[in-house]
């Protein structure tokens, strides 16, 4: 088999290969999604590697080498956590603080079971399984999570229980056919409050 060298520098290692917590804290997405606004559904959203299936277009990733899945990152006030959805695709979580109940069903009408993680533990699910999950411990907690590759602003996803979709309209958040977010006029004063209350910056 060939072997193929490359020829990396530090400095493109550390640039482009890197992504460092000091400075990527206060780049979160506030409003990654129709639900983000909910209360039980707030959020800070960090994308870390790769594109991905967020609604709010008006996002950056840290790491934009190509890869073959994108990482993203999640914190979360205590009882909050995305709503009920699902993906074409396998999605993966690592618990990296805290502990998480995560909920799940074959279909959008029904929640079948639950699962409760604690630090360092990881749940895979399935494309089409029904999911949701919330931070159960007291203080703010931490997940990771792994997204198979996938179409990126093709369609709706992720794809929300119609119950979430209803709710989101209830706050004025939309999203188009493509799945791209229609936000209310008050988007970037609601996104700095929510910054806040969130307290980005801080682990
Ligand atoms: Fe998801």
């Amino acid at each position: 088999m060939e072997h193929k060298k490359t020829n990396y520098t530090q400095e493109e290692l550390e640039n482009n290969w890197v992504s460092r917590f000091d400075k990527i804290k206060n780049k979160a997405i506030p409003l990654m999604f129709i639900d983000s606004i909910v209360p039980g559904h707030n959020r800070l959203n960090y994308a870390v590697i790769g594109d991905t299936a967020s609604e709010n277009e008006n996002y950056n990733p840290i790491i934009t080498e190509p890869h073959g899945f994108q990482i993203g990152m999640v914190k979360a006030p205590k009882g909050n956590g995305p709503a009920y959805h699902t993906h074409e695709y396998i999605e993966t979580f690592f618990v990296l603080t805290g502990k998480w109940r995560f909920y799940w069903g074959n279909t959008p009408e029904k929640v079948e079971g639950e699962i409760i993680l604690d630090e360092w533990d990881m749940i895979s699910l399935p494309p089409y399984m029904y999911r949701g999950f919330e931070n159960i411990a007291d203080e703010d907690a931490w997940v990771f999570s792994i997204l198979e590759q996938h179409d990126v602003f093709d369609r709706p996803d992720p794809i929300w229980d119609p119950k979430v979709v209803r709710k989101g309209e209830e706050y004025n958040f939309n999203v188009d056919k493509k799945g791209k977010m229609i936000p209310p006029e008050n988007f970037s004063e609601l996104e700095k409050e929510m910054a806040s209350k969130l307290k980005m910056g801080e682990k």
